[in-house]
This record gives C-alpha cells, structure tokens and sequence, in this order.
C-alpha cells in the first residue's frame, strides 16, 4: 500500500558565502516538520537549493574574475557555504536543486514557451523601476518612503524591450483563492490590501541587460528574470519538463512552501498565476513566516548586524540551536535575537527542565536498582496526573505542528516535563529509598519518570535528533518503541527496563561568561 506523500519545500538561496542564522530560520522549520512528518509515516520529498542566476552573480563573479558558474560553485561546496551549513544543521532534505541545473534550465524553456505559446506571454517595453540587489521591478505606488519596498534601498529608472506575464489576467481568481493557501492570516490581509485591491499588473519576466539567466530559446537575446526561474524549481526538481525526475504526479500538489515574508508576495501572487497559467494545480499551502531580526531590524548581511550560526553550534550544539529559534519565537511573526534570550532558554528548558530531569532519574534508578527497576511495581493515585498529562501529550501537539505552531508543541511538551519534575518533589523518591518495603513504589516512580521522559523526547526527535537519540539510549528505550505511534500509550516501555550511563547532555550555563565569550 503507497503511504500518503507530503511535499514541503524552502524557498531556494541565493548563492551567498555568508548565511546567518536568520537564513536557518527557513530550512530548519522545514527540516522539523519533514521529520515529524516521516515519523508520522509519510512518504516525505523535502525539497530546497539555490537560486543562482541573476544581475549580481554576474556582477560578482566579474569583480572576482571569474566566471559565474565557477562562482556559484566555489560558493556552494565552499567550507562555510550551504551544503556545509545545512549539513551542520542537521538538515534532512531529499533533493537539492541549483538552478544552473541542465534539467531545470531545459524546464524553464519549456515553461516560458508555453505561456507564451497561450498568450500569458508577450512582448513589449518594459519602463519601470528596478531595485538591483532584489532584482525586482516596482511600480511608484509600491515604493516605500521612495524606496524598494523589501529592502528601503533606491531604485533605479529602466526601459528596455521585455517580455511580460499577463499576471493581471489572474486577479480576480487568486483573490478569490488566496484565503484558503496563505497563512497566517495576517499575510493574506496584506496581499489583498497591498497588492490585490490596488490591481494586478503584468510581470515583467526577461532581461536583456545581464546574461547570466536562462536565455529564451526563441529569442536568445533575452535571459529570462529570476522569479519565473526560481519559482519554477518547486515543479522542475520533481520532473515537470524534464526527465530526470518522474514524481510530479506523486508528489504534486505541493503541501506546503515555507517562505521568508518578503518573499509572501512572489509565493502567493505570482506563483499561483503561473500554476493557473499552466493549469496545475496550486499548493495547499504557503507558510509566510516572519523574521529574525537584530536589535529591531531584520538580520542580513548587507546591513552587517548578522549572527553566525557556525559560532553558536560549536559552543551549545546544533541541537540547542534548532531548538530555540523555534520555542522561542512564534512561526508566524517577527523576533528579535539575543544571546541572553538563547542562554536563558537553554538554561531552563534543556539544562534544568529536561536535562534535569533526565540525569536524575538515571540516577536514582542506577543508585537505587543498579540500573535495572524490579517487575514488582506499585502504582498510587497521585500518579494518575503525570500519567494523564504525558498519555495525552501527542494529541495536543499533533494538533500543533499540524498548525504550524511550533512553539505550542513545545509548550505542550515542557508542561510535560515540569509537572515530571514537580512529581520527583511530591513523590520524593529518596524518602521512599530510606525504607526496603517502599522498593515497589519506588519502582513504580521510577518507571512512571521513564516512560514521560520517553514521551517527551520522542516527541521532541524532530527538533533535536542527535540529543534525543542519546536521550533514549540513556532510559533504555528501544528504536521500536522510539515511534510516534508507540508514544500515543503511557506504559509501552518494557517495566524492568534497564537504562544506560551518560554525559549530562545539556550543561548548565553561565550567562554572564557565555555573554562575555559572545561578545568578544
Ligand atoms: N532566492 C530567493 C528565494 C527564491 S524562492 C523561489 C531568496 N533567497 S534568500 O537567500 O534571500 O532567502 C532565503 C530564505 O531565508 C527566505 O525564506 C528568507 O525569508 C529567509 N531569511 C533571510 N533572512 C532572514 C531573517 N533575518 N529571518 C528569517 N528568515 C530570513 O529570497
């Protein structure tokens, strides 16, 4: 029997040699829901890249004196560069696409030929306003303060024969459909608001002033704009016009692209054009999520206020990472990133909360059972709200991550965890060691601590794999019983289970070293 597929994609980078972890907001998301939902069952295509074409490639490769694509190679495969970044963090994708690709490349011909074949795509003078580094065209209404609206810098006057998508022909149907793929909620006000009511204009779609791009095959002079060929990679990486890959039937309609909120526009306007414009289905899903900013402003490297992931996973681990920015801040909206916000938070949730609790109860069943607890257990009733809390756990958070609530599925899941560690003060397990007829109790604690740390941690898997992998291994959880589906019942690890020996797996710190260390 096939399983149910779920796609989900990240948006493709920009060749970059610097990312930031605000660049790691996107594709750890991803990674976290992809691996939730394999654990689930699903046959999973995870999809992300790079987006390598474009004005400023060129310019660069030419300041470096050499040719694009060796550019964007030594960029790509570069230590420090994406494919070590994403590696670092962990990141589980299936396929990774460049739009330099052979296969891409022949899709997007094939793509541009048959709007232009239907009428989507024509030609005319393009005059306009064009922000460089976004590579975008913006009509004096859009400006802000003057300014490109993405990123507040000038833009320039251009004029130049152009081919155009009939992006206007598509209004009144994306404004009709917009409400049911685009959330949060609060980004599909803005594009109704800022885009839709004020009116639709066509796109223009090539460029004859840079020749990095993809040129149109009919008319080679012309290199095809970067958005018709980046978007297009949700539907190339799966074979659409190609035949290296065959799993667009499979895996399409796409169930959901996570994208950056100044990318909401170009994933929920012009994007859902083109699939109309094709006849393809659209996405069940575009995922607008906000940013990590600095001190108020959104992090980049162009403004120079970025933080660097590779600095931070090397002192606290890749795991710790991933897992604050996404119990931290909330999915949908902006946050601001401090050190002493990450410290605090590794502090009292991992440190003392989970980790705690966690080298505590090894202990007392090494110390109390020689690691082994006794088939002889005796249950109370004051067991029965840790048991409820943890037996009840996976129901509100598969309510969570299905809404994309990150940080809810983790609220859920530390309650878990401080009701477990106010259990180990009410039931005092040291008290009850004090006396040989307490044995049974005691083991009936003990096993009751186990299996909500099993719970939580195989919940927790899909946020920080390496820790909790270590986590199970330290209270004797098997792999089989390591699965979503055996953490829906309190009580499925083994009652004489035996636990293992560690390392504390997240040490307590100290803030004001650590903010002294991250500071110089
Ligand atoms: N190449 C385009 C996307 C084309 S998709 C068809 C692009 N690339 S990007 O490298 O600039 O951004 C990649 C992702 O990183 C985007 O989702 C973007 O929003 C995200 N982020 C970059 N800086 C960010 C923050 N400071 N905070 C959160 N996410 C941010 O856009």
């Amino acid at each position: 029997m096939s399983k149910d597929t779920f796609y989900i994609t990240t948006p493709i980078y920009y060749s970059s040699g610097d990312l930031h972890i605000g660049h790691t907001y996107t594709t750890v998301a991803a990674d976290v829901m992809a691996r939730y939902k394999r654990m689930q069952g699903f046959d999973v295509m995870f999809l992300t890249g790079t987006d390598e074409h474009g004005l400023k490639v060129e310019k660069s490769a030419e300041a470096a004196g050499v040719t694009p694509q060796q550019f964007v190679d030594d960029l790509l495969y570069k230590d420090g560069g994406i494919l070590s970044l994403w590696k670092l963090m962990n990141i589980s994708y299936d396929r990774f696409i460049r739009t330099t690709d052979d296969y891409h490349i022949k899709s997007i011909q094939t793509i541009f030929r048959r709007l232009y074949d239907k009428g989507d795509i024509y030609k005319d003078v393009y005059k306009g306003l064009y922000c460089v580094p976004c590579e975008s065209f913006w009509t004096e209404s859009q400006l802000q303060d003057g300014n490109c609206p993405d990123c507040s810098r000038p833009v320039d006057y251009a004029e130049e024969e152009a081919y155009f998508f009939r992006q206007s022909k598509y209004a009144d149907k994306i404004m009709s459909l917009i409400g049911d793929y685009l959330e949060p909620a609060s980004r599909v006000n803005e594009m109704v608001n800022n885009f839709l009511k004020p009116g639709l204009e066509d796109i223009c779609v090539t460029r004859t002033s840079f020749k990095w791009g993809i040129p149109v095959d009919f008319d080679p002079e012309h290199v095809i704009y970067v958005w018709v060929d980046a978007l297009s990679n949700y539907i190339t990486a799966l074979g659409y016009g190609n035949d290296k890959y065959d799993d667009f039937d499979k895996y399409w309609p796409c169930d959901v692209h996570y994208v950056g909120k100044e990318i909401v526009r170009l994933h929920s306007i012009l994007w859902q054009s083109m699939l109309l414009a094709l006849d393809i289905p659209l996405p069940k899903k575009v995922f607008g999520h906000g940013w990590l900013n600095l001190d108020g402003v959104k992090m980049s490297k162009s403004r120079g206020n970025v933080i660097d992931p590779i600095i931070l996973t090397e002192r606290y681990g890749v795991d710790a990472l991933r897992f604050f920015i996404l119990r931290e801040y909330t999915f949908g909206t902006d946050g601001n990133f401090t050190n002493e916000l990450l410290i605090n938070r590794i502090n009292s949730d991992l440190s003392n909360d989970l980790g705690n609790l966690v080298s505590r109860t090894v202990s007392m069943v090494i110390k109390y059972f020689e690691g082994s607890l006794p088939e002889n257990q005796e249950s109370s009733p004051e067991d029965n709200e840790l048991i409820t809390a943890a037996g009840g756990l996976y129901a509100l958070y598969e309510k969570s991550m299905d809404s994309y609530a990150y940080q809810d599925a983790l609220s859920a899941i530390f309650a878990v965890t401080s009701r477990a560690n106010k259990y180990i003060d009410e039931t005092a397990p040291w008290v009850l060691a004090k006396d040989e007829a307490n044995k049974p109790r005691l083991a009936a604690v003990l096993y009751n601590l186990l299996e909500t740390i099993r719970i939580c941690t195989v919940l927790l898997t899909p946020y920080m794999p390496n820790s909790c992998e270590e986590i199970l291994r330290q209270i004797g959880a098997s792999a089989d019983i390591s699965t979503f589906s055996r953490a829906l019942t309190f009580g499925t690890l083994p009652k004489t289970v035996t636990v293992n020996k560690g390392e504390i797996i997240f040490p307590r710190l100290d803030l004001e070293k650590e903010l002294a260390y991250l500071t110089t």
